[in-house]
């Protein structure tokens, strides 16, 4: 939520974070501000709406300087507005902050500085930290930093200018990211690590409570008691040509079509030339766990929902999965004998990341998957395995859900085998499906035309339905979530054998309803509920196996088929006909598809 640049060095500040935001506007677009250090003042400019109207203004009249930070907003505190996008200012504009994350504490702050003649321009949380800033300004500014940081409650990451220090950007972070780029001549801070790529792939990762002073020939570390600490240089592998549009219309189009390889690299990673799935690095006695709660939100959680399924069914643990922002406050019964795994793409989600320290503080032994490297949950879980689908751009999750649901079938492989509690023809089976994924993900967008067809037929429609049942119910799950994200088209996604139980009232005439039916033990279960909405009107498409073609094209408008492949790894491919609907529904609707409405990339607040 929010994204942050900064920029310090002998370029033209404006352009390089105006650069950075794009980058970083998947973070959130409400508005966009930046300001940038001239002679003798702090320029600051911000527009609300996309990141265009900023950088309009500054093509209308340029702001000169070679420092500067910049901001991109998801509104919290505040509607959307120029008054209340970053940078946030003293009353002389002598100093400017940038922040992403929420101050708790920030309504006794704010009394505290109106009483003492403060005003404010914002509703924002943030104003209150360039008016204490002010307020307790003494001779070292650093120290003052200090002194703020440990006056507010909630979490930061900041980028803080002041006139007086024409070469140095000030930042700090606690439980919001943020990175520090480290280039030739010339420094960065960022929120992620999209922004600085086409600068410099070597980063700083700054850790909770630390603070930093960025000027153009040299990088600082410090604790909040201004200690100094020293920090290890990262060195980022992932290429430019991953983090743009790479010659497709939108990023989510981008990375549905990057899947064969990024389930591939997922797959190479980590099961070796002798079909070993190799975990060892992960330090924990399968046998002692008793059971394993999956933790995630959003489709992190519906890739958690092929998890359960998976552990359960191959290595035989019971496992549940939660939502993270319900979990913590639901007592779950997790102690040292529970394996907590926490799904996330971003490796930042708040509620996640809580849920995460949650299960520590009750003994549990965590276990992170994620795709980004350095992230706060992949630091401060005991275990990561990562996801390799690189940079994950669009506001909608596709290649990170196909990859975390790839791990979990590895890991459940790994987990039976270690508890001997799987043949080996039926892993190599098994495994051998699970190999044949990419391949199998090609296939399936070749049929990308014809589900733009489909979607042709669903432009108009307001309400819609996924239904399936067992492990295609929670495909369903995510496929609706997909639709309703970027195309605003109110679905629901339905176990199959419920439908009766009351939703089958909502059925009316050629309402869309998309049934998954990959599971053959459930297939003639599932025929039978598509035979009923049919009855009752609605225009079924299906998504099924080749093997059953001739079946479901009888009880169905259309049909998508899916190559033939073992049921329980169906779900893994099943998906991606559904995400290029929910796709091509959107930009046939004429929607930003990579940058929904109310959304934003990283959900870094409670
Ligand atoms: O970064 P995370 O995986 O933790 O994010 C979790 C959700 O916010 C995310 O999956 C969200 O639901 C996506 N917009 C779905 O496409």
């Amino acid at each position: 939520m929010c994204g942050i640049v900064g920029y310090v060095g002998g370029k033209l500040a404006s352009d390089i974070i105006l650069d950075g935001l794009e980058k970083l506007e998947y973070r959130g677009y409400d508005s966009a501000g930046i300001a940038v250090q001239t002679e003798n003042k702090i320029d600051i400019r911000k527009k609300v709406g996309r990141l265009q109207n900023l950088s309009e203004s500054i093509q209308e009249k340029g702001i000169e300087g070679n420092l500067a930070i910049g901001h991109t907003r998801w509104a919290t505190h505040g509607a959307p507005s120029d008054e209340n996008s970053h940078p946030h200012y003293n009353s002389d504009m002598t100093i400017a902050v940038v922040h992403n994350g929420i101050i708790e504490n920030y309504m006794e702050l704010k009394k505290e500085l109106l009483d003492k003649g403060y005003t404010f321009n914002s509703e924002t949380d943030t104003e209150v930290i360039p008016k204490l800033l002010d307020l307790y300004e003494e001779e070292d500014f650093f120290k003052t930093i200090q002194k703020v940081l440990k006056m507010v409650r909630g979490s930061y990451a900041l980028g803080i200018l002041n006139v007086k220090y024409p070469d140095t950007i000030f930042c700090a972070r606690k439980d919001s990211p943020l990175i520090v780029g480290k280039g030739e001549k010339e420094n960065f801070i960022a929120s992620d690590v999209p922004a600085l790529l086409k600068y410099t792939n070597k980063v700083y990762y700054l850790e909770n409570g630390e603070l930093g002073i960025i000027k153009e020939d040299s990088v600082e570390f410090f604790d909040l008691d201004g200690n100094s600490v020293e920090k290890e240089l990262h060195e980022i592998k992932w290429t430019m040509e991953q983090a743009t549009k790479g010659g497709y219309s939108h990023f989510m189009l981008k990375e549905i079509f990057e899947q064969p390889k990024s389930i591939e690299d997922t797959l190479k990673r980590r099961i070796s030339d002798k079909k070993e799935i190799l975990f060892d690095d992960i330090n924990l006695d399968i046998e002692k766990v008793k059971d394993i709660y999956i933790v995630a939100c959003g489709t992190a959680y519906n890739a958690g929902l092929q998890g359960k399924f998976a552990l359960q069914k191959i290595a035989k643990i019971k496992s549940d999965v939660d939502i993270a922002s319900e979990f913590r406050y639901s007592d779950p019964f997790v102690d040292e004998n529970s394996l907590v795994i926490l799904v996330s793409q971003s490796g930042e989600t708040l509620d996640t990341l809580a849920a995460l320290r949650d299960s520590k503080a009750k003994g549990a032994r965590t276990l992170a998957i994620t795709n980004v490297i350095g992230s706060s949950i992949a630091r401060e879980a005991d275990d990561v395995i990562y996801t390799w689908a690189g940079p994950e751009i669009a506001v909608a999750s596709t290649k990170a859900y196909t990859t975390q649901v790839t791990v979990f079938y590895m890991l459940a492989l790994y987990f039976a085998k270690k508890k001997a509690c799987i043949e080996e023809k039926e892993y190599n089976r098994i495994l051998d499906n699970l190999l044949a994924v990419p391949k199998q993900v090609e296939q399936i967008l070749a049929k990308d035309n014809e589900i733009m067809k489909m979607a042709e037929k669903m432009i108009d429609c307001q309400h819609g339905f996924f239904l399936g049942r067992g492990l295609d119910y929670s495909v369903a799950q995510e496929a609706s979530l997909k639709m309703k994200e970027v195309s605003y088209m109110h679905t629901e996604a339905f176990a199959s054998g419920e439908l009766k139980h009351g939703t089958i009232a909502l059925i009316e005439q050629d309402i869309p309803v998309l049934a998954i039916t990959t599971q053959e033990s459930l297939f003639e279960k599932s025929v039978s509920n598509i035979r009923e909405v049919k009855a009752r009107g609605a225009f079924v498409i299906s998504i099924t196996q080749e093997k059953n073609a001739d079946l479901v094209k009888q009880v169905s408008d259309e049909v998508i088929l899916i190559p033939d492949i073992d049921d329980l790894i169906a779900g893994i491919t099943c998906v991606v006909p559904l995400q290029l609907m929910a796709y091509h529904v959107s930009t046939l609707r004429g929607l930003d598809v990579d940058k929904p409405r109310n959304l934003a990339k990283s959900v870094t607040v409670e």
